[in-house]
């Protein structure tokens, strides 16, 4: 394995695409719908992967990977645990910050936004989609407590299948969805010689707004 030099060292061109104010779609969401798209045809692994980051009651900043479950009256929904960590956070501070990358197409979207609790049913509905042993693991797992070990964690799911079986299991209030809604989007396209292409979009007077920043 290569030292720290090689590391540094890593970096590659990227290819033809490109991103200006004049070909940006006047709507962030349409314009994300459109990357997502051209995206879902090229990346392999966990293009809905996304980038949460939160910040804790003492300003200390966190961040984690959760899956984009969809995009709905303009805001980007993910499902959690509301007791863990990242639900504490956002107890004490309602913004967050999304970030994709897509390597393949060498893009990147940053979203800054509010965050608010989904609707029961929403969360519901969902919920019920999931397979079945994700329900119970969502049960039998108290996300972002301390615990001692594997063997548990595996028991407290064995346990529930046992009790349970193949019925279906109602949601615990403790999870479910949440909502960002923007209020900031950076679209980022990799382009040659490190001369990347970002545009931003920023509210003024309830509407969008672009400008291009430097790379
Ligand atoms: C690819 C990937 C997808 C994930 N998706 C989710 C998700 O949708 N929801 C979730 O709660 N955690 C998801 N996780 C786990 C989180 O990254 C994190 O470990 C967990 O939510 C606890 O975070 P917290 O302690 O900051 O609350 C995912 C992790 C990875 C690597």
């Amino acid at each position: 394995m290569g030292g720290w030099k090689s590391i540094a060292d890593i970096r590659r061109e990227y290819g033809e695409l490109s991103l200006s104010k004049e070909t940006a779609l006047d709507s962030p969401i349409e314009q994300f719908q459109l990357w997502f798209e051209e995206v879902l045809k090229y990346e392999k692994n966990d293009p809905t992967a996304m980038t949460l980051s939160t910040v804790d009651k003492d300003g200390l900043p966190d961040a984690r990977i959760v899956l984009l479950k969809g995009v709905q009256d303009g805001s980007f929904i993910f499902y959690t645990n509301y007791q863990s960590a990242k639900a504490q956070q956002l107890n004490h501070s309602a913004y967050a910050c999304l970030n994709f990358y897509w390597p393949e197409l060498s893009r990147q979207v940053r979203i800054r936004g509010k965050v608010h609790r989904v609707s029961q049913e929403l969360s519901d509905e969902y919920f019920a989609s999931r397979p079945l042993k994700s329900q119970y693991s969502a049960i039998a797992s108290k996300q972002s407590a301390v615990i001692k070990n594997r063997k548990s964690l595996e028991q407290n799911l064995n346990e529930l299948i046992k009790k349970y079986g193949q019925a279906p299991v109602i949601r615990p209030e403790y999870w479910g969805g949440y909502a960002v809604l923007p209020e900031l989007f950076e679209f980022w396209q990799g382009r040659d010689n490190r001369l990347h292409d970002r545009i931003q979009y920023y509210l003024e007077n309830n509407q969008w707004h672009k400008r291009r920043l430097a790379p």
